[in-house]
């Protein structure tokens, strides 16, 4: 994550808002923002780490994929940039655009090549700036978001992955939209919307607390397990009370749900495996366990995986 830290504090002495609208709506209370950092330095610092942690080099990445929808440039890839910055030149890389959901596309994405032998050793990456694609003068959606980069590698092994369930709703892809740049063609005119985050907060909202339970139930379903089988759930970190309605709605202890929304705020495609690598350091994490990770966000689009730990 970027060194800078902002609290809710520091939000309100910038725009009307405050420590306890913020943290009673959504429990964040702080998040990082970008200032030297970018997509790609960010993806690198946590790229290298992931290898160090699996033990690998470089050079046995076959594969690299980014989930971001904020990479510093339309082309190269920020995989492309992980990739010359870590010299894995053996390695394809590309990136995808899934939004909450990405490093959960890019799970599946590399499981499927891991499985059908095309691949052996994955490199997938969440990374975000959101900051930069927020509008600042929107304080209904710029306190929420934050920057970071989470990164995992995946090898074919005898456990792992038991099950997987993912879904998009491109009808409903409105209700969480961002433009893209404007369009400097002097044939076309630009549309008057700017090219900042815009959020239905509440739709948003509705669409997490049923599409995600009923996933999760699904993928559990499919993985032979019962909800009360799974030892951990870590969710996408949008919304304090989106985790909680979560829980309840499975009938599952929120003891079993961590966070770290409270200090990353909503980091997008960065939160799944930035709140991953929280609890496997803090030790939380045992071989054996049933881990269910669940991504969720624009598109819509929504993935779950279970996981032998
Ligand atoms: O990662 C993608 C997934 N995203 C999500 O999952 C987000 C899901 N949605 C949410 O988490 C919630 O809808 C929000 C946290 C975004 C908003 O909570 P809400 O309870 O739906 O609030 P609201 O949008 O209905 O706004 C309530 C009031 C409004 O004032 P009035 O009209 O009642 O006078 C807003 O103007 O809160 C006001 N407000 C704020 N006040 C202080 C909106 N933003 C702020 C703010 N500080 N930052």
């Amino acid at each position: 994550m970027p060194e800078m830290v902002v609290t809710n504090d520091d939000l309100s002495k910038i725009m009307d808002t405050s420590d306890e609208w913020i943290s009673s709506r959504t429990g964040i209370r702080e998040r990082r923002l970008a200032r030297e950092e970018t997509t790609a330095s960010m993806s690198v610092t946590a790229a290298k780490r992931a290898l160090e942690n699996a033990g690998i080099t470089a050079q046995e990445i076959d594969l690299i994929i980014v989930g971001t929808i904020t990479g510093d440039y339309v082309t190269p890839s920020t995989a492309c940039e992980v990739q010359a910055a870590l010299g894995a030149d053996k390695a394809v890389a590309f990136d995808i655009n899934a939004a909450c959901s990405g490093f959960m596309f890019a799970l599946h994405i590399a499981d499927a090549y891991i499985k059908t032998g095309v691949y052996k050793t994955a490199l997938i990456l969440g990374a975000e700036t959101l900051s930069k694609i927020m509008d600042w003068n929107d304080r209904s959606t710029c306190v929420l978001f934050g920057d970071g980069a989470g990164a995992a590698v995946v090898r074919s092994d005898e456990t792992g992955l038991l099950a997987y369930d993912q879904g998009s709703d491109g009808a409903r892809g409105t209700v969480l939209t961002c433009r893209s740049r404007e369009n400097n063609n002097p044939f076309v005119k630009n549309p008057t919307e700017p090219s900042y985050t815009h959020m239905d907060g509440q739709e948003v909202y509705k669409f997490a607390v049923t599409t995600v339970p009923a996933s999760i139930k699904k993928v559990v379903g499919e993985a032979g397990l019962t909800i009360e089988d799974i030892d951990c759930f870590a969710l996408h970190q949008a919304n304090i009370r989106i985790i909680q309605s979560v829980a309840k709605r499975l009938k599952a202890p929120e003891e079993k749900f961590p966070t770290s929304l409270d200090h990353c705020g909503n980091v997008s495609a960065a939160s799944v495996p930035i709140l991953l690598d929280e609890i496997n350091r803090k030790g939380i994490l045992k071989p054996g366990m049933k881990i269910v990770l669940s991504g969720f966000g624009g598109g819509l689009t929504w993935g779950s995986a279970v996981l032998e730990w």
